[in-house]
């Protein structure tokens, strides 16, 4: 195996083609040693003899993007997820993971391809093409006896390991917690040592904005449910959700506000981020004409017909006509990325997205005073909304926190500071947490590696067959979801799907699959989820934000719950730092398991599947969250003898009030 990316020749610098979108140039405040040394980093994927030739292309990189991304070694045309059979390797998951890699890059399916961003501004697969072809290098190389280790996307290298131990061990972005900030953050991306991996960008299983489509479509719904008074058999007809974003995930919001019945007016600022979604059929009507977007969603809402609008324009302009010509808007969120706020994630009102780009490159300080005074506006304009009668609820996107740091503490439940968190719920906080995370159900997915569609046809018919949709709601939610999958054309890059379940849910249907496997009736899968779930995120303005006992501040659950994958087998493990809300804010991982059809996978599912969920379910319960209480007390029930969760005691509130308050009258 070689311990040096392979290279006899420079390949050739190629051009970048046309209406493929480029990540603006980003953040890098470095020293003149700084730069020697991210350049020197940069080089040492590259034998001695080229460093002449590729010193100042690299440099020239580094000066004008921020980072050094080694744009010739990207390998020419277009990159996919190929069928596994196209890849070469000596394990089935060295192949698999090549499959899942390429689709992350896909020109179809990334952000910004040429910067490896799969989506959320910056999220990234690893940090540079010579990061990327020497990966592929070791997983062609790989064996069942091996684990490949990748730090921040640099593959440190593979080591002996064994049959039932990870293939790939990977962690991103994380940093020393006394370093722990953006400011850091930038300075160790932009010398090469830090990669910003979202979560399933640098964790390898991102599945197109499809992944983020049931939970934006379950959140919309249980809003509805919960806020507006919607019957639990019923949509969203004749209600109108308001939002921002056509991006990666945000570009979700149409096509799942559509499936839950609602007329939707989506603002993006940025028109080929349109252009996409509206190719792909994820939004159904496209202007730049407020008073036209409007018109349409009434008609809409009158006939109680679905209809999802893209509004060509800046968000806070659409709240602003919305208040003005008194509309009323039933739900209300935002989902510009403003975990990256001041790198470029969220357009300031009153310039264009393409001033936008040209002073986030040229004038960081003037385009950071447009962000905070843009976030000012928009936050007035919510409460006005809120005043009103609409919900408003922040999208996991980091908002409320920016707009805190824009220097707005009204929005502190304590007035002064984030401690306590906002006035407006996250929500996790009213909607997923305690109507889903609390029983397990999170984003479980799959791929099917041969490509066919035929595979996911059979694939979504057995995962039906394991759902009982008398159970529960989310049950009979989740029936129908995969019912009308296909109907919903959601698939863009592999052939994958999203499907909510509760841990004994995922587990079934992983048996399941796998027995297929056996059987030959379908070719192998992988399976994952995304970090946004009950176990693998710890991120209190997001994923936690509905745990209350103080401990939504550490990262205990994220840890365990990769290290316990890890203990039990999962083909693939992944840490990171920031997730959806930014360097910081969050520890999360995730996994990826290759289903061969064997009986060794059948023992690895049967252990990792149900502690990976649940993992997250007893913490939940052991923060006294009703829900988690019940699942757990069930799950203790189903699995004596081999499993047993800590359960609380619940202390009496009048008792514990009285007697701090009269300790402190002491
Ligand atoms: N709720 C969830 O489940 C969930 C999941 C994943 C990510 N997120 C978060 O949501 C955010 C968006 O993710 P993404 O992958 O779509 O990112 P993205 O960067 O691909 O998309 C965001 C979009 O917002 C647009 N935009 C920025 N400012 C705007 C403005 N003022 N008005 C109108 N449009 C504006 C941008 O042009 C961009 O297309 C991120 O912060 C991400 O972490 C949420």
């Amino acid at each position: 195996m070689d311990c040096v990316l392979k290279l006899d020749r420079l390949p050739e610098k190629k051009p970048f083609i046309e209406g493929i979108r480029r990540a603006p140039r980003r953040d890098s405040v470095l020293s003149e040693h700084d730069m020697e040394i991210a350049l020197k980093n940069a080089l040492r994927y590259i034998p001695e003899k080229f460093h002449k030739e590729l010193a100042p292309e690299f440099m020239e990189e580094l000066k004008t993007r921020g980072r050094i991304y080694g744009y010739r070694f990207r390998p020419e045309g277009r990159l996919w997820g190929k069928p596994i059979d196209c890849y070469e390797g000596k394990c089935i998951e060295g192949k698999a993971f090549q499959v899942m890699i390429d689709n992350n890059l896909d020109f179809e399916v990334a952000l910004y391809p040429y910067e490896l961003v799969t989506y959320g501004e910056t999220g990234q697969v690893c940090q540079n093409w010579m990061q990327y072809l020497l990966i592929k290098q070791y997983l062609k190389e790989l064996t069942n006896a091996q684990t490949l280790v990748i730090e921040s996307g640099h593959p440190l290298g593979v080591f002996r390991s064994h049959e039932n131990a990870p293939r790939v061990i990977l962690t991103n972005g994380l940093m020393v917690g006394l370093f722990d900030n953006p400011a850091d953050f930038n300075r160790a991306a932009a010398m090469g040592v830090a990669n910003y991996g979202q979560m399933t960008a640098g964790g390898w299983m991102y599945i197109g904005p499809q992944g983020i489509v049931h939970g934006t479509f379950n959140t919309l719904l249980n809003a509805g449910r919960l806020k507006l008074g919607i019957p639990k058999d019923k949509d969203l007809a004749g209600r109108l959700f308001v939002s921002a974003g056509l991006g990666g995930m945000s570009g979700a919001q149409g096509k799942a506000a559509e499936i839950a019945g609602a007329a939707a007016i989506i603002a993006e600022v940025d028109y080929s981020r349109i252009e996409t979604r509206y190719q792909q059929g994820w939004v159904s009507k496209v202007s730049d004409d407020l008073k036209t977007c409007v018109e349409w969603a009434q008609e809409a809402q009158k006939e109680g017909k679905p209809l999802a609008i893209a509004y060509h324009g800046n968000v806070v302009d659409l709240l602003h006509y919305l208040i003005n010509n008194n509309i009323h808007v039933d739900l209300l969120s935002d989902q510009t990325s403003c975990h990256a706020v001041y790198e470029g994630g969220y357009c300031p009102v009153g310039i264009s997205f393409a001033e936008r780009t040209r002073l986030l490159a040229e004038d960081h300080e003037a385009f950071k005073a447009a962000v905070n005074a843009s976030l000012k506006q928009h936050i007035a304009a919510i409460d006005e909304l809120s005043r009103r009668g609409t919900y408003f609820f922040d999208y996991g996107n980091s908002f409320l926190k920016a707009v805190y740091d824009a220097g707005v503490t009204s929005i502190c439940k304590n007035g002064e500071n984030e401690k306590d968190g906002f006035v407006y719920p996250s929500y996790v906080e009213d909607i997923l947490g305690p109507q889903l995370f609390d029983y397990g159900y999170g984003p479980f997915r799959w791929v099917c590696l041969s490509g066919k569609p035929e595979d996911l046809d059979k694939t979504d018919a057995a995962a039906m067959d394991c759902i009982d949709p008398t159970r529960r709601y989310q049950d009979r939610d989740n029936w129908v979801w995969v019912r009308d999958a296909k109907k919903n054309k959601m698939v863009v890059g592999t052939q994958a799907r999203i499907l909510y379940q509760d841990a004994m849910g995922r587990l079934k249907i992983a048996l399941r699959f796998n027995e297929m496997v056996r059987n030959g009736e379908i070719g192998p899968v992988m399976l994952g989820r995304d970090h946004h779930d009950t176990g693998g995120t710890d991120s209190p303005f997001r994923e936690t934000s509905n745990i209350k006992d103080g401990s939504n501040i550490m990262a205990d659950m994220a840890t365990q719950c990769f290290a316990g994958n890890a203990a039990r087998g999962m083909s693939l493990i992944a840490l990171h730092n920031g997730g959806g809300v930014g360097v910081g804010k969050s520890i999360n991982g995730g996994f990826g398991m290759v289903l061969d059809g064997s009986e060794r996978v059948d023992r690895i599912l049967s252990s990792a599947m149900p502690w990976d969920t649940m993992g997250g379910v007893a913490r939940r319960a052991w923060a006294r969250n009703e829900n988690a209480i019940e699942t757990c007390l069930a799950y203790n029930r189903d699995n004596e003898g081999t499993d047993c969760i800590t359960i609380p005691h619940i202390a009496d509130d009048a008792l514990v009030h009285a007697t701090v308050l009269n300790a402190l009258k002491d």
